[in-house]
Order: C-alpha cells, then structure tokens, then sequence
C-alpha cells in the first residue's frame, strides 16, 4: 500500500513539462521501472498491441523534429524519449499469423481455449465493436496504447520524474520518416504518441481541472 498523501502528491506533481534540464539524466534502473509499468498495463484480450523505441540517438531525435511541433524543446532536452508504436489490422487479425502465435506462446492457451477465444475475439471484432475496416482497428489498438502512457507518466512522478505526453506532429508524414529512418514496417504499425522523460528545468503552471461535481454523476 501507498500512502494516500504520496499518490496524491504524485498526481500534482505530474505536468505536462514544457523543457527539462538536459544535465540530468533518469537513472538506469527508475527508467527500466518506468518501462515495466508499460508492460504490465492491461489491453482489451490482453493483446498487448504495442510497441515502444526508446530513442537517445541525438541524429534520430534531430530527425523526428521534421514533422513533430510539440516534440523539439522535448527532444532537446529529455533524458529519455520514447514512441510509441500502435498495431494495425494484419497483427490484429484474429485470423493472421500473430494472434493465434501469441496465444498459443505468451497467453500459453491450451489450443481448446484458444480457438473458443478466437471465436469472441472474431465477434467482439466484427459486430460487439464494430472494428470492422483498418482505421478503426489501429484507432482501438491506439486507445490501448494510452493505458501504458499514463501508467508511465504516473509512475515516473512516483519517482519524482518528469514527463510530456505529445501528439503535437503530423502522424503520416511521422510514420514515413519512422519507417525510413527507424526501419518501422507500417504495414504493422503506426505511431500512436511521443512521450519524453526527464527533470523539470522550470517550475510547472498551476493545474486547472473541473471539479469533482462537474465530472462524476452518480445515480
Ligand atoms: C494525448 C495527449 C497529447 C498531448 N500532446 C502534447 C504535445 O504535443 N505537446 C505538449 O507540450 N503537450 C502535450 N500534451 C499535454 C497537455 O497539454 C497537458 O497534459 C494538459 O494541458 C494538462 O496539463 P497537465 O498535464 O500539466 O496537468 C498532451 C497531453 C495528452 C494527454
């Protein structure tokens, strides 16, 4: 259990931060449990339809400034830099090559128990969900994806670390240049968000949020 006041704390401290100081840099072991609240996040079938680069080569960083407005000062300056890569309808076909594999190697589903879940998975896909052409498959496996991104967030304010969600870049032209120069097969995937880590070099804006009333009904 944590204390109440520590998650509370944890949750203020998080901002969205603008710049960070490029002196500091995330230690090796903070930064491995950011990742590892990455991948403990849950996915809808437990799919995980995700992928993330961590990017510090500074060539690759000055390269995705291209097409990225919200990214630069991030770039710049974040001790650590990820994207986050999203699957698309061939990974995500009940029928292809990856979801029966990953069944049968991750989930470890005895075969009996993988094909009844196939069965739902195909029904869940073609009429519960309505995931029925290729644009709304990647947007669900992206609405996935931003359950590790603020698992991340949160726990790296767990650890006093900073971070910056963004979706400030022109996607098409980012997934060109992810799959020139980052050898990303876009038959699969797709990116999804940007997300820096680091130290806050400034002090943060105050928050602004609704009030509780203004959010939750209950009935
Ligand atoms: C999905 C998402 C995308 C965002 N994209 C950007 C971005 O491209 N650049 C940026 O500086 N901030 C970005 N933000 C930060 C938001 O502006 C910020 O979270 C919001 O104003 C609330 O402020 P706070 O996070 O400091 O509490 C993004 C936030 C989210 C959740």
């Amino acid at each position: 259990m944590i204390a109440r006041d520590q998650i509370i704390q944890a949750l203020h401290e998080r901002h969205a931060c603008k710049v960070f100081d490029a002196n500091k840099k995330i230690a090796d072991d903070d930064f491995a449990l950011i990742l590892e609240a990455a991948r403990l996040s849950p996915s809808s079938f437990g799919f995980e339809p995700w992928q993330f680069i961590v990017v510090q080569t500074p060539a690759l960083r000055e390269r995705l400034k291209q097409h990225a407005w919200g990214a630069p000062l991030k770039l710049d300056t974040a001790s650590h830099f990820v994207l986050c890569l999203a699957m698309k309808a061939p990974l995500l076909d009940p029928h292809g090559d990856y979801i029966p594999r990953f069944m049968r190697e991750v989930q470890h589903h005895p075969e009996a128990i993988a094909q009844q879940r196939l069965g739902f998975y195909t029904q869940f896909q073609q009429s519960d969900f309505d995931l029925t052409d290729e644009r709304k498959v990647f947007d669900w496996a992206c609405k996935q994806c931003y359950l590790p991104l603020a698992n991340m967030m949160t726990v790296a304010a767990m650890r006093g670390i900073d971070s910056c969600p963004i979706e400030g870049f022109k996607q098409r032209e980012t997934d060109a240049l992810l799959a020139e120069q980052f050898g990303v097969n876009l038959h699969h995937y797709g990116l999804a968000y940007m997300v820096a880590f680091g130290y806050r070099s400034q002090a943060p804006q105050a928050k602004t949020r609704r009030p509780l009333s203004d959010i939750v009904q209950w009935k």
